[in-house]
């Protein structure tokens, strides 16, 4: 069997193979080795292969190769270490000597053909964090409270005598398992209206948006978005055509424009969502606002798509029951997920689809994504299927609870009460904070980022004017404890929009 350094020697060597080394052989093969750790192919703390297994490989003498290992281990290309190996250095003696002339090469690269201009919007329009944990990063959950014990129990004795199918593709729309778990738990959790058959698990929101107006929509088709709403669904439309329409909200949720309701405007292909907790004001959608909206989709043939994304997390007051589960047969795509119950890297999530489009669906998802994880589905299944989840969620739900509570105090306490956002409910992973329409929300956000403190600017959230500033706060993973030090260093960040505007006591 070669080795993957063996392969690598091949075919640096072509068709011919060590043939094709000049004279001395042994020093050709050294030079070989050297250009390869040189330019990053045997990147460092790599293990070479044994002398006499590279010498088999290549159809060379074992000297021949020991020659070449000896002469790169004087020069400092390898290091030995007893009875382990011969090993890449860390650092290849040239790389300092030779970095000014790689950067000229660089430099003088020729050009290549460049992103595609969808490509090219899509990066210019890039939000998403470097930094995804710590205080205050939205929309994450505490992934330290995740039962880690306890899942890893059950994906290890899941590991130990896998279903051999679970270890290839998924098709049809996941384990039958899971979807099962998952719409008994909407069934009761969120009063969807659904059964299993209906069910399709994805990888996440995203993938499930992307699916919809891929199978659903056409280039140049009109979709709605909420003003302001969630930037990561901006750059997956955009990406499949569709012409966004920003529509505002209030503190009913989304309004249905006016020349909409009796004018002869086209209707949008898709109406996007958050109907329980409106991403990212936090307002409810009323129910007068909900009934007109599934009218006017059902009258216009428009597909709702309801993004259920953190609804589980409500802290006091009636839970909010799903759009979808309004209707029977609701002309709603309904999408969930597993980032805000259990943790984001688990990349899970699910879509309940009209029966007329489930099968349809489940078959495309198999066709584009080629999905799989089905040891993974079957873990959260067993995890779900034991009472572990709901117990998860309970116990997150207080917890959750306590620590919004702590920074609304903070924010009421150093800022007045008027700078909590007003359509902002007792619900969910983060809160507004307002700013001054004076402010510069996107400078204070960069000032406390390199101050170790993650916000977000609200004016990031808007597709067109930009009509209100704010910082978006986290505060689901941030320890009770670390929640006052945390704000104290945002206060120091805000400047003249900071504590003087607000009624400061303590
Ligand atoms: C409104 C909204 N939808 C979707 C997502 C992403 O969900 P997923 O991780 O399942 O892709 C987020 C993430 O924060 C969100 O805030």
């Amino acid at each position: 069997m070669r080795s993957i350094c063996g392969d690598l020697l091949l075919q640096r060597l072509g068709p011919e193979g060590p043939a094709a080394l000049a004279r001395p052989i042994n020093r050709s093969l050294y030079e070989c080795i050297r250009a390869a750790i040189l330019d990053g192919s045997l990147g460092p703390q790599t293990r070479l292969p044994p002398s006499r297994d590279l010498a088999a490989e290549l159809g060379l003498s074992r000297n021949t190769v020991m020659f070449a290992y000896e002469q790169l281990l004087a020069e400092g290309y390898v290091h030995a270490r007893t009875g382990s190996g011969t090993f890449v250095a860390a650092t290849a003696p040239e790389a300092y000597l030779n970095a000014k002339a790689a950067e000229a090469k660089s430099a003088q690269a020729p050009s290549m053909p460049g992103l595609s201009p969808r490509g090219a919007e899509l990066l210019a329009n890039a939000s998403a964090s470097p930094s995804q944990w710590g205080a205050f990063m939205p929309g994450v959950p505490d992934v330290t409270r995740f039962p880690r014990r306890r899942y890893a129990q059950i994906a290890a004795r899941l590991w130990r005598n896998p279903v051999p199918a679970w270890l290839s593709y998924c098709h049809g729309g996941g384990l039958p398992a899971l979807r099962e778990a998952v719409a008994a738990h909407l069934r009761v959790a969120r009063s969807v209206q659904c059964d299993a058959s209906q069910v399709l698990i994805t990888e996440g929101i995203h993938q499930g948006i992307d699916l919809v107006v891929r199978l659903l929509g056409m280039p140049g088709e009109q979709a709605w978005v909420e003003e302001p709403s969630y930037w990561g669904i901006r750059g997956l439309l955009q990406m499949s055509g569709i012409h966004m329409v920003p529509v505002p909200v209030d503190e009913e949720g989304l309004t249905i424009p006016a020349q909409h309701h009796s004018g002869p405007c086209p209707a949008p292909r898709f109406i996007f969502v958050t109907p329980s907790h409106q991403y990212p004001l936090g307002a409810v959608m009323s129910l007068n606002r909900r009934r007109a909206l599934l009218e006017y989709a059902r009258s216009h043939g428009s597909w709702i798509v309801e993004d259920d994304y953190d609804s589980e997390f409500r802290f006091s007051g009636h839970p909010i029951p799903s759009l979808q589960g309004m209707q029977t047969e609701a002309p709603v795509i309904y999408i969930g997920t597993f980032s805000k119950t259990l943790f984001p890297g688990l990349r899970m999530g699910y879509m309940v689809l009209p029966r007329t489009l489930a099968d349809a669906f489940q078959t495309a998802h198999s066709e584009l994504y080629r999905a799989g994880h089905l040891v993974t589905q079957a873990t959260v299944a067993e995890f779900m299927h034991a009472g572990d989840f709901a117990a998860h969620i309970r116990r997150m739900r207080l917890l959750y609870g306590r620590r919004r509570a702590i920074l609304a105090d903070l924010i009421e306490r150093y800022l007045g009460a008027n700078a909590l956002h007003r359509y902002g409910s007792n619900a969910g992973l983060h809160l507004v904070l307002c700013l001054p329409d004076d402010a510069d929300d996107v400078a204070i956000a960069q000032e406390a980022g390199r101050r170790g403190i993650l916000v977000r600017p609200l004016s990031r959230y808007f597709l067109g004017n930009v009509v209100q500033r704010g910082l978006l706060l986290g505060y689901a993973g941030v320890p009770e404890e670390e929640i006052g030090p945390a704000f104290e260093i945002l206060l120091g960040c805000l400047g003249d929009k900071g504590p003087s505007r607000g009624r400061r006591s303590a």
